[in-house]
C-alpha cells in the first residue's frame, strides 16, 4: 500500500515537472508582450473612437483624409506632403485626388529604410531600404525630396515660407523621425490641417511611437482625432491656437 502511494506521488511529481518543461517551451513572452500592447493600445485610444469616423481599410481612411483636407482648401499657397514614400504607392494614391484640383504633393524619403533599430517592435535599421529604380512610376504632380528629413526639411520649409501645410501623410513610423518632423512643420500648419499617421495605434510599442511624438508636439487643445482604421492608421485635425 505504501509503495503504491509512493508510486502515485512520484508519478504526480513527474507529471508536474514534465508540464513545467513543456510550458517553458510553449510559452512565448514576445507574443504575450505584443498581445498586451494591442490591448493597452485599445484601452488608450477607445475614448477617441467615439468622435472619430472608423474605417476598415487603408484606402478608405486615405481617401477620407485627403478629401477632408481638400474640403478646407481655399487658396493656392497650400502644401500637401508625405513623409516616407518608399515605392511611391501611397503618394501616387494621394496625388490622383490632387491632380484633379491642379495641386501637387511633395514626398520626403532617404530611401535608406529605417535610420535605426526600432525597440519594442519588429523592425531593425535599414528595414525597407530601396533602390530608387525599383520605385513605381510617379504621377506628374509628385515631387520627391531625397535625403534624411533631418537634412532636407528645414531648407524646404524656408524656401516655401509663404505657404501653409494643409495635408500630411506621416509614414516614417519611427518615433525620433516623426517627432523631428512634427516639431519642424508645426509653425507651418494651417488651421484644420489634416495629418494622417500610417501607424499610430494597434501595434506593439505604440506608447513609445507616434503617439508619444504627437503628445510631445501638440497640446491637448491643439488637435483632435477624427478618424481611425481597424489596422493601425489614425487621422488628426490640427487646431491653431488664436
Ligand atoms: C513605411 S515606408 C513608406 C511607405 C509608403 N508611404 C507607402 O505606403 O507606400 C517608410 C519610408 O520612410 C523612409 N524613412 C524613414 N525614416 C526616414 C528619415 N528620417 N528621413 C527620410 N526618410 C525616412 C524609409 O526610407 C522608407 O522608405
Amino acid at each position: 500500500m505504501f509503495d503504491l502511494i509512493k508510486r502515485i506521488l512520484r508519478s504526480i511529481g513527474y507529471n508536474f515537472h514534465k508540464n513545467a518543461i513543456e510550458d517553458f517551451h510553449a510559452y512565448d513572452p514576445i507574443e504575450s508582450f505584443k498581445r498586451d500592447e494591442i490591448k493597452s493600445s485599445y484601452q488608450y485610444f477607445k475614448e477617441f473612437f467615439y468622435n472619430s469616423v472608423l474605417f476598415s481599410t487603408t484606402n478608405g481612411i486615405r481617401s477620407f483624409a485627403i478629401n477632408k483636407s481638400l474640403e478646407y482648401s481655399n487658396n493656392e499657397n497650400e502644401l500637401f506632403m508625405e513623409f516616407g514614400v518608399h515605392e511611391g504607392k501611397s503618394i501616387n494614391f494621394f496625388s490622383k485626388y490632387l491632380k484633379e484640383k491642379n495641386k501637387k504633393i511633395y514626398g520626403f524619403d532617404s530611401f535608406q529604410g529605417q535610420p535605426d533599430d526600432w525597440p519594442g517592435y519588429i523592425r531593425t535599421k535599414g528595414y525597407q531600404k530601396l533602390d530608387k529604380k525599383d520605385m513605381d512610376k510617379l504621377n506628374s504632380n509628385v515631387e520627391i525630396i531625397d535625403g534624411l528629413v533631418q537634412n532636407t526639411l528645414e531648407k524646404f520649409l524656408l524656401d516655401k515660407e509663404k505657404k501653409k501645410i494643409l495635408f500630411v501623410h506621416m509614414d516614417l513610423d519611427f518615433y525620433p523621425s516623426t517627432l523631428f518632423v512634427l516639431k519642424k512643420i508645426k509653425p507651418y500648419l494651417s488651421n484644420n490641417a489634416i495629418i494622417l499617421f500610417h501607424a499610430v495605434h494597434n501595434y506593439s510599442g505604440w506608447k513609445n511611437g507616434v503617439i508619444k511624438a504627437i503628445n510631445e508636439t501638440f497640446e491637448k487643445n491643439e488637435f483632435e482625432f477624427i478618424a481611425f482604421s481597424s489596422k493601425i492608421q489614425g487621422v488628426i485635425k490640427f487646431k491653431k491656437k488664436n
